[in-house]
Formats: C-alpha cells, structure tokens, sequence
C-alpha cells in the first residue's frame, strides 16, 4: 500500500508534441443549432489532493493473464542490504551515464528523471520501504541486514537493463501508472495513461455538477485503453449513472477488465470489446456522454517518437493515419447517432501552433 500519491506529471516522459488540447461540445436540446466548440490547452500539474485512500487490493478472481503490477505482488523475496545497495548504486551510475543525450535525441528521460524513477522503482519493489532504515544499517556497518521485496535483486538488474539500455517505459516495468487519484496497472499493448488526459475527466465532473440528466446518464469512452477515463468518470459519477468502455484491443479490454475490477466497478462499468461505435449498437440515441481519446499521432510522425513511445507503446493506440485525423473523424460522423439530446461529446487532439513568421 502507498502512503501518498507521485504526482504523475513527473512520471511522465512524453513530449509527443506540444500542444495537447480537449475539445468538447454539448449537443443542445433539438434543434441542434448552436454546439459550442472550445479548446483549452493543459498544462500539467501536481495533484491536489496529496493522501488519497490506499488503492484496493488485487482481487482474487482478476483476470490472471494480467501480469500484477509490482507494488501488488507480494513481497517473497529477502536480499541484504549490502547486495540491495551495490543493486541501487550500479542502476545510479548506469542512470547517470545517459546524461542528457535521450532529452538530446528525442526528447526522452534525462539522468536526473532516470534517479527519480529509480527511487521510484525502490518503493514498489520493497516492502515498506523506509530509506533511513538502510542508511541507519550502513552506519551501523550491518550490510547484512534482510529486508523484504517485491522482486529479487536479479530481476531488478534486468528490469533496470531494460530501462536504459532498450527504453523501456519505466510504467511497464513496474507495471502501473499513477493517474488522477488511481493508481492503474498498465503493461506492454495498452496505452499509459497521459496527464493531459485527465482533463477529460475534469470536464465531465465540471458538466455532471449542473446537470442532473447528465449525472444520471449513460457514459461511453471509446478507446479505453487501461480502463483510465471510464474509471475516472465512473468515481466522480458517484452513486448515479453508468458508463461502458470499450477498445479494438483484446489487451486493453483485459487490462481494463482488471483495473475496472480493482477499484470494485464492475457494477458500474460494462467493458465491452469491439471497433469504435459498433459496442454501443443497442443504446443508439441514448447515450448521455462521450468521451474518447483516439489514436491522432499522424502515421508519418511515428518514427519520430520518443523511443519509449515509439519503440514501446501500441501503435493502435497512436497511428491517427495520414493525418493523424481517421478516428477523430469517424467518431466525430458518428457520435450523433449515439447522443441523446443535450448530451455532451469531449476528445483529445493534438494540435500543432504554428508560430508567425518573425518580422
Ligand atoms: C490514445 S489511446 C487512449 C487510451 C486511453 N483512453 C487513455 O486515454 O489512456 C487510443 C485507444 O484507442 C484504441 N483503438 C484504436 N483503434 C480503435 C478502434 N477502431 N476501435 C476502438 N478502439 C480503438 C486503442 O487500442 C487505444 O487503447
């Protein structure tokens, strides 16, 4: 269990482009003559809420092809400080040999957020990690002193290989991602969920408080991925409305399935597997709220990516096609057919700012 919440947007490390923007809009009451059409630019931005109950804990019945995330596992293994420390100072030194040249190549980690991941990596692994402990063992010249982990020190130098030296993204090696107040299990195939997402969120929570119809509405978020916006939306709708989240992916709709599980939503969440607007064949017309954050990553602009993205994360999360515009316009054509009127449509899109020319 974690006593407090990383704020996430310094775990963050994507830097796809600049500019990230939400554009929502409320269909009106018939006829739909007036959608309002706004973008707000997010920048990110430390949590305010700093202690937030302690996530749920893994449930027995989660689907079990979902490797747990490493602060679930529990905590078998025993090492010695001494060997946990020549562990922790060969990763430091590995860290520190990057420098800036990943910020300088692609806009990737540079050593000093490599460290803080790494420390991050202590916390998961170790079992109530307390680091005066090991520094009072070192004064204390007792190296062999044992302490419990979540991982044996082996695993550890792959996982710490892996992070350097092939990019992996460090939430897939510890297998989470810290989101909002949720903490999520992600891995390889599903999307790692992004702060400027959470603006999503706010935007419904923003609409849900003036509007009873819309509270106690049908919720849709297309796209899930790890379960990130349906999750958000389904806490913030309290006792009222429902939501069903879906994806093409069969990893993101199990991924999803168990983080949907682990917050004890399954009443509240229907994950359904199937392409955009097919899941929702059923409930034409009536739902309340969309919400989707498509792949908009134009096709050609993929092998630019940072390489944790690039190398790493699905492309059928990111490939938006020529453009980087086929899913958004094909929600876009669709979600009319969806809503209920007065019903409120929101997605995530990039945007590119072009400077004028300097005179
Ligand atoms: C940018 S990711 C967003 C994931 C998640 N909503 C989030 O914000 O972290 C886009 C998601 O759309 C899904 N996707 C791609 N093509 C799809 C399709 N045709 N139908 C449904 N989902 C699709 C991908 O699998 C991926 O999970």
């Amino acid at each position: 269990m974690k006593p407090t919440v990383r704020p996430s947007f310094v775990r963050a490390w994507p830097c796809i482009a600049s500019d990230f923007s939400t554009f929502f809009l409320r269909l009106p009451p018939p006829p739909l003559a007036h959608a309002r059409n706004i973008a707000q630019i997010r920048h990110r931005r430390i949590h305010s809420s700093l202690s937030p109950p302690p996530p749920p804990p893994l449930l027995a019945s989660s689907p079990p092809s979902v490797p747990p995330p490493l602060f679930l596992r529990p905590p078998k293994y025993t090492t010695t400080v001494a060997d946990l420390l020549e562990w922790h100072s060969w990763a430091k030194s590995l860290a520190a040999s990057v420098g800036s040249s990943f910020e300088d190549s692609d806009n990737g980690p540079d050593s000093r957020l490599l460290c803080r991941e790494l420390n991050w990596l202590m916390e998961d692994v170790l079992d109530g990690f307390d680091p005066s402990l090991m520094h009072k063992a070192v004064a204390r010249d007792d190296p062999d002193v044992i302490v419990s982990s979540r991982a044996d020190v082996q695993e550890l130098y792959r996982l710490w290989k892996q992070r350097i030296e092939e990019r992996r993204p460090f939430q897939y090696i510890v297998g989470c991602e810290h989101w909002r107040d949720l903490i999520l299990c992600v891995r390889e195939g599903v999307l790692i969920p992004r702060p400027e997402t959470e603006i999503i969120v706010d935007l419904v929570g923003d609409v849900i408080s003036k509007d009873q119809g819309l509270r106690e509405g049908l919720w849709a978020d297309l796209g899930t991925g790890s379960g990130a916006i349906a999750i958000g939306i389904a806490k913030i709708l309290g006792d009222y409305g429902s939501v069903i989240a879906t994806d093409l992916s069969p990893v993101a709709i199990q991924v999803a399935s168990f983080n949907v599980e682990r917050y004890s939503l399954q009443e509240k969440i229907e994950v359904r597997e199937g392409s955009w607007l097919d899941p929702l064949k059923g409930v034409e017309g009536k739902v309340a709220g969309l919400v989707s954050n498509p792949p908009y990553i134009p096709s050609d602009d993929i092998g630019g990516l940072q390489a944790e993205v690039g190398r790493h994360e699905p492309r059928l999360a990111l490939d938006g096609g020529a453009e980087g515009m086929d899913d958004l316009l094909h929600l876009c054509n669709g979600a009319a057919s969806m809503l209920k009127p007065g019903s409120f449509f929101a997605f995530e899109v990039l945007l590119f700012i072009e400077s004028p020319p300097s005179s």
